[in-house]
């Protein structure tokens, strides 16, 4: 079966003849043959199909491995700290974390574990060939980490994940919500969209919390990420000690529910284009969505964690030290020198409109110990 006729049989087997955008896009990104990101084709970069921060240069890993060097030293024990990446993609972000650890602190890189958790088995290995001169575990799940490592005080870091998971999709309707779903059209040879209740109890249950926020727009529509909060109950249920750093494009509730984004924000990316059809090419395209913050955020207070901070990129970056990497530099030729570079890739992750503002970072923290990070404080003119 190709991964059509896979997404068809799914659609057939249930009573309504169609399935939720979820399986929908869990099919077509997670598909076990075919899925986006198991299949063996680059996809972060420039031969694949989007960048990330770590792609625009070392100085990103480099700038946040001062700020895990100090929250591994702020850990209550020393049980012997971790540091987690989840869906680190190539295993760039961590090799620039790593590098610069061995060379400004050695003996933290050798009592530190770490530990890569990717469930694409074609990153996994791409990770291998990036990190083989450092002792790393991997990981498919964290479910299977947990159950060779207890208890766990940790860092856990990720990037563009939320970004990354599939999502339920609901649509203002006469004053209340329908469900969007995935059916395939027989005459066109197409999926299309069609509607039906929303009946799972977790969405329901989301709406009901949003809905003063959502506007009355007819056919307004909301992504719901269930597996954004379920990821987070279950890192914070297994962590007995450390903190959570999520990266992500996004925004807090009052940002996002605006009138201009009718439509959602899913998107499509393939070869560094912008695609809306998110039905058109399933297992060939990345879809992404951006992520709800105020939800994940206070889901995470509810189960016992402490928001240190929301930042948007560029502040992060800063407090943490980003403009003290910028050099100067007389380089003849301002685009091929290594520093000029260096310096326009700061600018890249820091400029106000792009990277520095659509990222937000989420520092959350477990445990009752004390931490003063001074790599989290306000500098400068931000
Ligand atoms: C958009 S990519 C981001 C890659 C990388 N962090 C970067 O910034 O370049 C998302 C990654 O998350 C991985 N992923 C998705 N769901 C996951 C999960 N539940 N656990 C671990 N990795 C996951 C995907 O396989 C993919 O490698």
């Amino acid at each position: 079966l190709n991964l059509q006729e896979k997404i068809n049989s799914k659609i057939l087997n249930n009573p309504l003849r169609s399935i939720s955008y979820y399986e929908y896009m869990k099919s077509a990104l997670y598909d076990p043959d075919f899925g986006y990101y198991s299949r063996p084709v680059e996809k972060i970069g420039k031969q694949g199909d989007f960048y990330t921060s770590s792609s625009v240069g070392s100085v990103f890993g480099e700038t946040i491995s001062d700020v895990f060097m100090e929250m591994i030293q702020a850990l209550p024990d020393d049980i012997g700290p971790c540091l987690i990446e989840f869906g680190g993609g190539t295993g760039e972000f961590m090799y620039q974390v790593l590098q610069e650890w061995k060379r400004v602190n050695p003996s933290l890189l050798g009592k530190t574990k770490i530990v890569m958790i990717e469930k694409s088995p074609f990153h996994r290995q791409k990770q291998q060939e990036k990190l083989a001169g450092f002792a790393v575990l991997w990981y498919e799940e964290w479910e299977l980490f947990l159950k060779d490592h207890q208890p766990i005080q940790a860092v856990i870091f990720s990037n563009e994940l939320l970004d990354a998971f599939p999502v339920y999709i609901v649509e203002k309707c006469a004053g209340s919500f329908r469900e969007v779903r995935i059916t395939w059209n027989e005459k066109t040879g197409q999926f299309e969209e069609v509607y039906g209740d929303v009946s799972c109890p977790e969405v329901l249950d989301f709406l009901h919390k949003e809905q003063n926020q959502i506007p009355n727009i007819e056919g307004y529509r909301v992504e719901v990420n269930l597996d954004a909060l379920h990821w987070l109950h279950s890192i914070t249920d297994g962590l007995q000690a450390g903190f959570v750093v999520t990266i992500d494009y996004g925004f807090l509730r009052s940002d996002f529910f605006i009138p201009e984004r009718r439509k959602g924000s899913l998107l499509c990316y393939k070869s560094h284009q912008v695609f809306d059809d998110p039905l058109a090419d399933p297992g060939k395209m990345d879809m992404t969505t951006h992520v709800q913050f105020s939800p994940f955020m206070e889901e995470g207070e509810n189960h016992g964690l402490t928001t240190l901070g929301f930042y948007t990129q560029s502040e992060f970056l800063i407090n943490a030290g980003i403009l003290d990497k910028l050099q100067s530099h007389d380089d003849k030729d301002p685009f091929h020198g290594v520093l000029s570079k260096r310096n326009r890739s700061i600018r890249q992750l820091i400029m106000p409109g792009g990277m520095g503002e659509t990222f937000k970072v989420l520092v959350q923290k477990k445990g009752n110990f004390k931490a003063r990070l001074a790599k989290l404080e306000k500098k400068g003119w931000v």
